[in-house]
């Protein structure tokens, strides 16, 4: 490959900002965003060039994951035979100027490669005899003969090292090719393409001619319904994640005395240092809800104070490096007591959970946790004269649902709000099996400025939420690790503080 005609200038001068010219043919290379370079002398760009050492790693494993990739695709090359599939990991989002959020590869892209890398694409090409090919198209390792590793914004030396093309394939268990190559290929592809959308707009550019909405849909949905079940290296992940997070719930209750000194971010960081000193991420952005706070079902500001006397609702999760999120809750009384009214309240939500928890088991209909808690809650309510009875009428007409809110669960995973585009007679109307993951996770809600209730619920808000996986024979509580009950809670919170 030819290198870049670095400019001829007299390097006397003052620096330029204008970039190296491309050889015809050649893509140019991708500036920084900001476009400010300096000159680049004849010398540097041969400096620039040489005198690095051979990285090339000869000795990598597998993923552990690997074996389980190869078992997604099998099943999806089966459910679309003659079908060029496309799922794209996603690229870069720009946060402001030239900073782009930290990446986070599409779900779809991750389970069924194992891969995370921006940009990367997977491509499951039909073969005549039946089946497919997959490749899977990445960045390769910066040039640096054309100076792309240090002068483009995606070069090797300001975003660090790529695994080169041979050591993605011994990582990943499948053939790899450079992703630059990939938007003219497929232009050239004849038959039916589908795509997963919403991930990599210039690559769905490229395809425009060639899918239809309707046959991405389908595809979409496959990929949804096929992580309802977990396999057994999934629900390690998730356990993972649970006992991480467990970590970090008990990290935030040895700092509640600081939080109240500063804000509900000292709790929402102190969360956050957690998942990080263990190599994670947070899979979604922590709720740290103080006070009335907790009646905000996604309080994400967290910039509101911390008081003794108040409850502290924290739902948080940590990510695995494999991108699968805890997702648990629990509401805490920031002095280490609940008052009598606070402690009511929870009692309620706590034995509505443990109803939900009960009805998760295999055979029984999904909606069966949500209507068992459901039904705990209204019972209370109409036994606090919140709301007129009989229950039976409340339920009906789903009165409850002012205090109530939210569903009362969803399926976890990879996703916090996993399975997301399942269809409703597989997920919402279907039957619980082995391997599924679930949140239980009932709530009551007294909203400040509710004047149906009497003054003194006005505030708060109370969720407990745990992991649930469905077993053979009923389910198992992933986060059983955090106390529930009030008095474990407090008496958890005394040892933890004492
Ligand atoms: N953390 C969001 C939820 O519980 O669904
Ligand atoms: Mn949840
Ligand atoms: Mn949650």
């Amino acid at each position: 490959m030819g290198g870049v005609q670095f400019e001829e200038e007299d390097v006397t001068e003052e620096p330029t900002s204008e970039a190296p010219e491309t050889p015809e043919g050649e893509e140019p290379i991708k500036q920084r965003k900001n476009g400010l370079y300096p000159g680049v002398s004849d010398e540097l760009a041969a400096s620039m060039k040489s005198g690095w050492a051979d990285t090339e790693q000869h000795d990598l494993e597998p993923l552990a994951q690997a074996p389980h990739t190869a078992r997604r695709r099998a099943a999806l090359s089966a459910r679309f035979p003659g079908d060029r599939l496309v799922i794209p990991a996603g690229n870069l989002r720009t946060r402001s100027n030239d900073t782009d959020y930290s990446f986070r590869a599409s779900t779809e892209y991750a389970y069924l490669t194992g891969d995370q890398t921006e940009d990367g694409v997977l491509v499951m090409e039909p073969e005549a005899g039946g089946g497919h090919t997959a490749t899977l198209y990445l960045l390769p390792r910066s040039d640096r003969e054309n100076g792309e590793f240090w002068l483009d914004g995606q070069g090797e030396l300001w975003v660090g090292r790529r695994l080169s093309l041979t050591e993605a394939e011994k990582r990943l268990g499948l053939p790899a090719r450079d992703v630059r190559k990939l938007a003219d290929e497929l232009r050239g592809a004849t038959g039916p393409v589908r795509v997963v959308r919403g991930h990599d707009a210039g690559l769905e550019a490229a395809l425009t001619d060639k899918v239809t909405g309707e046959r991405d849909e389908e595809l979409r949905v496959f990929l949804s319904e096929q992580r309802l079940v977990k396999d057994e290296f999934e629900i390690g992940q998730l356990q993972a994640a649970v006992d991480s997070t467990v970590r970090g719930f008990e990290d935030v209750v040895k700092v509640l005395d600081k939080a109240r000194a500063t804000s509900e971010r000292y709790i929402e960081g102190t969360f956050f240092l957690r998942a990080r000193v263990e190599g994670n991420d947070v899979g979604y952005g922590t709720i740290a809800a103080a006070g009335p706070h907790a009646t905000t079902l996604h309080w994400v500001r967290n910039d509101g104070p911390v008081r003794s006397g108040d409850l502290l609702l924290l739902d948080a999760g940590v990510e695995t490096t494999t991108l699968y999120t805890a997702d648990v809750t629990r509401t805490l009384p920031v002095n280490g007591t609940y008052s009598p009214l606070q402690r009511k309240v929870y009692e309620a939500v706590y034995e509505a959970q443990e109803a939900g928890i009960a009805a998760v088991r295999p055979g029984a209909k999904y909606r069966d946790f949500h209507d068992a808690a459901q039904r705990v809650l209204a019972t209370k309510l109409v036994e606090w004269g919140l709301v007129e009875g009989p229950v039976e009428r409340v339920l009906e007409l789903g009165l409850q649902r002012r205090w109530t809110l939210h569903g009362t669960g969803h399926m976890l995973g990879m996703d916090v709000h996993d399975c997301a585009v399942a269809r409703t007679e597989t997920y919402v109307d279907g039957t619980l099996e082995p391997g599924m993951c679930l949140t239980v996770e009932p709530g009551l809600y007294f909203q400040p400025d509710d004047l149906t209730v009497p003054e003194e619920y006005r505030g708060i808000g109370v969720r407990i939420e745990d992991d649930i996986l469905v077993t053979e024979d009923g389910n198992r509580v992933l986060s059983a690790a955090l106390p529930r009950t009030a008095d474990d809670v407090e008496a958890w919170m005394a040892r933890l503080t004492g």
